[in-house]
């Protein structure tokens, strides 16, 4: 099978009460692992590059590996860039055969946001590819814990309409208590997303895709393995996966996860060397880390998601 776009992926989502998983990858190993746990659990699924992942990789790198991947399944796959900074970055990679773009003018204010998108959608459009826009502001990257969410990051539902409409694209990421990074709340604490905002904002968009990003659970078990094994993590707790598969049952077609790979290939190698410290063949201990990788894909898949024997 080919890469595809998230249109029908979406729209089946939508329906049928789960969401898809868009991953992050970086290397081999991150790719491999997140598919051959989609594979066997027959679930769509979400490639996504970073713009740090395409300057770590190389572009033509991620593009080749993500085509590798599409050669050893018959899921549908999209290649999606995450965070596309700007119309350029999006073109970049609307050219080299991306099947869907994220641009992220949140940081700007409504009428710049709403006229960097209209252009990205314009042209994505053009070229067979869909848009993922983003309205109101994610907290935390990576090293702020993330601790009572501020109202005004919230996405504002009066402004949603007028949004999409206006930019013509094809899903929307919305701010309801998610953060990016591993550290997003503090333990002890209970973490509330604002699902009603999510409602509001459905109600608004009926049978509109919505996008969570900042959507890592921060799984303790890795946190603790890494700190027995040499790491020195902050204590932190990430997303409820509860309320994530609530939102997942509603308008939510797309939920990001980055954070919990790292997590899962960074435990997966630190805990490899202690236990074999005279290993240094890197198949060795990155074997490691990309069944870590796996068997969190299959977790979110089967327990958050919901998108398993979707295909
Ligand atoms: O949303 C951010 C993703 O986790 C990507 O992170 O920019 O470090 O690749 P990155
Ligand atoms: P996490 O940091 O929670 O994994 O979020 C990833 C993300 O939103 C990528 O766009
Ligand atoms: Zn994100």
């Amino acid at each position: 099978m080919s890469l595809v776009t998230s249109t029908e992926m979406f729209e089946k989502a939508y329906n049928g009460g789960y969401a898809i998983g868009a991953f992050n990858v970086n290397n081999m190993e991150i790719v491999q692992g997140i598919v051959e746990a989609a594979d066997e659990l027959r679930s769509p699924l979400i490639l996504q590059a970073s713009a740090g992942a395409r300057k770590y990789a190389k572009p033509e790198y991620l593009k080749h590996l993500v085509e590798a991947a599409v050669e050893t399944t018959d899921i549908p796959i999209v290649l999606h860039l995450d965070h596309g900074a700007d119309f350029d970055t999006c073109k970049d990679c609307i050219d080299g055969g991306f099947t869907s773009v994220m641009i992220d003018y949140s940081g700007h204010d409504f009428e710049e946001n709403i006229a960097e998108s209209k252009r990205v959608a314009e042209y994505a459009h053009a070229h067979g590819v869909v848009v993922e826009a983003e309205l109101g502001t994610l907290a935390g990257i990576e090293d702020a814990v993330s601790v009572e969410a501020d109202k005004a990051m919230y996405t504002d539902p009066d402004q949603v309409e007028e949004f999409v409409k206006r930019t013509g694209v094809d899903s929307l990421a919305i701010a309801i208590g998610t953060s990016h990074g591993a550290y997003k709340f503090k333990p002890g604490t209970d973490p509330k997303l604002r699902l009603d905002i999510l409602e509001e904002v459905a109600r608004r968009l009926p049978g509109f895709p919505i996008v969570l990003h900042g959507s890592s659970s921060v799984p303790q078990e890795y946190v603790k393995i890494i700190n027995e094994h040499g790491g020195a993590l902050k204590d932190a707790i990430g997303v409820p996966e509860d309320q994530l598969r609530e939102a997942a049952r509603g308008a939510v077609c797309k939920i990001n996860i980055d954070s919990d790979l790292r997590l899962g290939m960074t435990a997966g190698i630190r805990k490899h060397f202690v236990e074999h410290p005279d290993h240094f063949d890197p198949r060795q201990y990155l074997a490691d880390g990309r069944a870590n990788v796996k068997a969190i894909v299959a977790h979110k898949i089967v327990e958050v998601l919901g998108s398993d024997h979707k295909v």
